[in-house]
């Protein structure tokens, strides 16, 4: 696999995964992205030339993506609308990305015959009892509760359908909650740290109670290359690192790590539909192609994304005020 297309390769997950590419492997990447509000060209900066370049272009025009992908041996598909809270205010963009998007690219990969790679989320099951001993599966039934959940489970069903019914080569991989740098200061741990560092106190939702499986986004893209690579065509694999917190202990080991005492938060209004648990069993992964992550102590992950986040206040500063309007509008 020379020539990647990386698709919202200039997003938070996508820009890792393409460093993680310059720096395990040897192959030329091309990245696909709208440069929408979630984009930043900084975490691309510096890249070699002769190795990376950039498209700015809409993953749901055929126009862009058919010539593209043809001169590509395999494409990753991070490209999405990603945040839940934005689906509730205006669902429109995430049926035309995740749903629109997706299909687009199926019909370009079907017709050159190019590798894809699906990415997706642990969100498309729904959510779990705090108290459930079971954990997501491969074999979980597709419950999804928002419109941006709903979108990605009806992106992974057109990419199992092309699969069966045309031969697409395609693999999918629903991951849980990353954190790390680079992440848009909209989503949860960003958001509480960044409060945190302009003088403010973290926002929670309801009762702080809900868990999420933490992953560290450079976890995330090495399980990604592992499957690209060596995972079976038509599988699907689910990718977590053992991580569930509920919201509350993830906020107090913020509020700690900033040296503020660990009950300096605000419990706010609760999102609609809140899912109350994900947790990923990634036993398939693991056994099946020996992957494992890296960061295997969350707490340590996240004061190295707490540090991130102190030294990169040029890059959040500008996007800051404008996310909190848009929540404080909502009373969050
Ligand atoms: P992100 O919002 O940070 O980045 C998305 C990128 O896609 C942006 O660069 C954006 O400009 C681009 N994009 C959006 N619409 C586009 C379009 N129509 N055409 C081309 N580019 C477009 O998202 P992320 O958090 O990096 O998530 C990446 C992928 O991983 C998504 O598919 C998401 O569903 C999945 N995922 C995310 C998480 C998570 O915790 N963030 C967990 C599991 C799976
Ligand atoms: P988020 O980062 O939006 O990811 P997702 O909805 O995909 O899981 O939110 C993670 C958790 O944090 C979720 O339970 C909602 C909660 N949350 C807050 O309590 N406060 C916030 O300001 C945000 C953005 C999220």
């Amino acid at each position: 696999m020379d020539r990647i297309l990386v698709t919202g390769g200039a997003g938070f997950i996508g820009s890792n995964f393409v460093h993680h590419l310059l720096a395990q492997t040897a192959a030329r990447v091309t990245v696909l992205d709208k440069l929408t509000y979630a984009a930043s060209r900084e975490a691309l900066a510096g890249l070699p030339a002769d190795r990376v370049s950039l498209v700015v272009g809409d993953v749901a025009d055929p126009g862009v993506v058919e010539p593209l992908v043809a001169e590509h041996d395999a494409v990753v598909h991070f490209a999405a609308e990603s945040h839940n809270d934005n689906s509730l205010a205006d669902p429109s963009p995430f049926i035309h990305t995740n749903l629109i998007g997706t299909f687009t690219l199926l019909e370009a990969v079907r017709k050159a015959g190019t590798r894809l790679h699906h990415v997706s989320t642990d969100e498309v099951y729904g959510d779990l009892e705090l108290d459930d001993p079971e954990r997501f599966t491969e074999s979980t039934a597709y419950n999804p509760s928002s419109p941006y959940s709903a979108s990605k489970a009806g992106s992974d069903h057109l990419v199992r359908a092309w699969v069966r019914s045309f031969g697409v080569r395609a693999t999918i991989s629903n991951c849980s909650n990353n954190y790390g740098p680079w992440q848009h200061v909209e989503k949860f741990i960003p958001r509480q740290i960044t409060n945190v560092l302009a003088g403010g106190r973290p926002k929670v939702y309801g009762a702080g109670l809900n868990v999420r499986d933490w992953i560290h986004a450079e976890d995330h893209s090495a399980a990604v290359w592992t499957i690209l690579t060596r995972g079976r065509v038509g599988e699907t694999y689910l990718v977590g690192a053992d991580g569930e917190r509920n919201n509350l202990e993830v906020v107090r080991t913020i509020l700690r790590l900033l040296g503020r005492p660990e009950d300096d938060f605000d419990l706010v209004g609760d999102r609609a539909g809140h899912d109350l648990r994900y947790a990923i069993d990634s036993t398939k992964l693991r056994a099946e192609l020996g992957w494992a992550p890296s960061y295997a102590d969350f707490e340590a992950g996240l004061a190295a994304t707490v540090e991130w986040y102190a030294a990169h206040e040029d890059w959040w500063a500008p996007h800051k005020a404008d996310v909190e309007r848009a929540y404080a509008a909502k009373g969050q």
